[in-house]
């Protein structure tokens, strides 16, 4: 069978922070192979907010379409990622419509209000949770990620839930992937308090409260959420990437603790807060049409 060539567009020479506006996974095919040490980021939650622009994930009408769409984007993280490099990824679960169009508002919380509301997807009932994050986890396993943790972010001041027949959700997902068996991780940078008051090994469950950021329409990082990810999976100096950067949060980190980082996001308006928080300068914002 004959092959065929695949030819890639040059990469972009990357030298010092930079923010790119556009698509993620079209950004990525430009960005350099090994070239960073850590990814933390958070996708868009599947069937929760419809950020209004083209181009959006997170609107696929089915279930397997998103979690295609994830998988692909994130084997191009996979090439850009150093080879003893760490991907974080926080990803947010739901429950099936039932096949409803719409969901009434909930009052105590309009951030966790859907605009849009996807049907259920075959197999599930009504009420199931539908599990996205380990569905995420395991296709991405199968991808040739290595799934080395699940942390479980605890959320002491989590929403209250109109809810009566279930708990209320008070966490989510951080998963902890590398690219190969063995990768850069400094367990002494992250050291935590145990009860002794003597300093021990960091665990699998992380209490943060939760953080909003004035204007994000979307759930932000909290600093100290991710925090604890790139000091335990990086050096000074060392790349940091977010392809679906928002408002910065990452950026923020990494300009506390000397790394340089590199942003994706595809909405002009969350670029331009992202930018105005890092106080970036002009010329380290690209926006790349598709
Ligand atoms: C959950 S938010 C990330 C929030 C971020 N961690 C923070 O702390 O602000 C997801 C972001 O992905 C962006 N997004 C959606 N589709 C995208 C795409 N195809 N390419 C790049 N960014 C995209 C959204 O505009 C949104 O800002």
């Amino acid at each position: 069978m004959k092959k065929e060539k695949i030819i890639r567009p040059q990469p972009f020479k990357i030298d010092g922070s930079i923010i790119f506006e556009g698509d993620s996974l079209h950004i990525l095919t430009r960005l350099p192979s090994e070239s960073v040490q850590c990814i933390v980021t958070s996708p868009p939650y599947w069937g929760l907010r419809d950020y209004g622009i083209e181009g959006q994930i997170g609107l696929e009408e089915s279930l397997h379409q998103f979690l295609n769409k994830l998988v692909a984007i994130f084997s191009e993280v996979k090439r850009v990622l150093k080879p003893d490099g760490v991907l974080w990824l926080n990803i947010g679960d739901g429950y099936t419509s039932g096949n409803r169009g719409y969901r009434a508002p909930d009052k105590k919380n309009p951030a966790r209000a859907m605009s849009i509301r996807p049907d259920t997807p075959k197999g599930l009932k009504p009420k199931d949770l539908i599990g996205i994050p380990w569905r995420l986890a395991f296709a991405l396993q199968e991808d040739g990620w290595y799934l080395r943790s699940d942390i479980v972010w605890n959320k002491p001041n989590a929403m209250p839930e109109s809810v009566k027949d279930r708990p209320i959700r008070a966490h989510e997902y951080l998963f902890m992937f590398s690219k190969s068996e063995k990768y850069y991780y400094d367990r002494d940078a992250v050291k935590e308090l145990g009860a002794n008051g003597k300093l021990r090994n960091r665990r699998s469950v992380w209490d943060v409260n939760t953080q909003a950021f004035p204007g994000a329409h979307f759930a932000t990082f909290p600093s100290s959420l991710i925090e604890p990810c790139i000091l335990a999976t990086t050096r000074a100096g060392d790349y940091v990437l977010d392809p679906f950067f928002g408002s910065g949060t990452v950026g923020v980190v990494c300009q506390v603790h000397d790394r340089p980082y590199i942003g994706i996001e595809l909405h002009p308006k969350y670029v331009a807060m992202a930018a105005e928080r890092l106080t970036v300068l002009h010329e380290n914002i690209i926006r790349i049409a598709i």
